[in-house]
């Protein structure tokens, strides 16, 4: 269709739209092309990082484009996890969030997080996230430290106390789920890094 004279033009600097993505919905290209941008952001990035940033049948990613690559991302995928002596429950999880180093500090970052925050509220009452040095870039998106000790539980159903609780924050929809953010917190084990 050719394009509408009286449409108003995008102006030369519009930012680039947030794009969403279920998991299901991103084919290899995409996948290759979202490998490339974490090796690019993260020194230590594995395949097992790349594996649990994806969930077919769960998972949504955010994503920003430039001239068609992915520069921007954040996914967050379901998890169970268990606060206190509670229940285990489904919780969002959020994955491999990552900006280009060639395009960090423009805001990428904040809007793909800010995109996958109302999807989170939609489904799960918390999310969570494991962070290394980020904690102020999540803090000022309306993320909490968490204040308790965190712990894994194995295959073989013992739990074993681990030293993440320092890097991990939890975005809480609906506070009422976790009112104490100094309660342990446990979550099951998979390859590669638990948290
Ligand atoms: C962390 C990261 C995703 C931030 O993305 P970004 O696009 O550079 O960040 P933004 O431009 O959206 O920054 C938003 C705000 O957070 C601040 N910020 C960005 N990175 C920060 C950090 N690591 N620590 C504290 N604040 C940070 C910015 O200064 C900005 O604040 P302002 O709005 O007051 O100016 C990006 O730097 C990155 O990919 N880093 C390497 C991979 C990584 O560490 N990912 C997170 C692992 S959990």
């Amino acid at each position: 269709m050719p394009p509408d004279p009286a449409a108003p033009a995008a102006p030369a600097d519009a930012e680039p739209p947030v794009e969403l993505r279920r998991s299901e919905e991103l084919d290899a290209a995409d996948r290759a092309a979202l490998r490339l941008l974490w090796d690019r952001a993260f020194s230590d990035f594995t395949d097992d990082d790349a594996a649990h940033a994806v969930h077919d049948g769960g998972g949504l990613h955010a994503l920003v484009r430039h001239a068609g690559v992915p520069v921007a991302h954040a996914s967050v995928v379901p998890r169970r996890l268990r606060f206190g002596a509670g229940p285990w429950r489904e919780v969002g999880y959020v994955e491999a969030v990552a900006v280009d180093p060639d395009h960090q500090r423009r805001g990428l970052g904040r809007r793909v997080m800010l995109a996958l925050h109302p999807a989170i509220a939609a489904r799960w009452p918390v999310a969570l996230l494991s962070t290394g040095k980020s904690t102020g870039f999540y803090a000022r998106l309306g993320w909490e430290r968490w204040g308790g000790l965190s712990f894994t539980r194995l295959a073989d159903g013992t739990e074993v106390a681990d030293d993440e609780h320092g890097g991990l924050m939890i975005l809480r929809c609906d506070p009422t789920v976790v009112p104490d953010l100094r309660v342990d917190v446990t979550c099951e084990d998979r390859s590669g890094d638990a948290w």
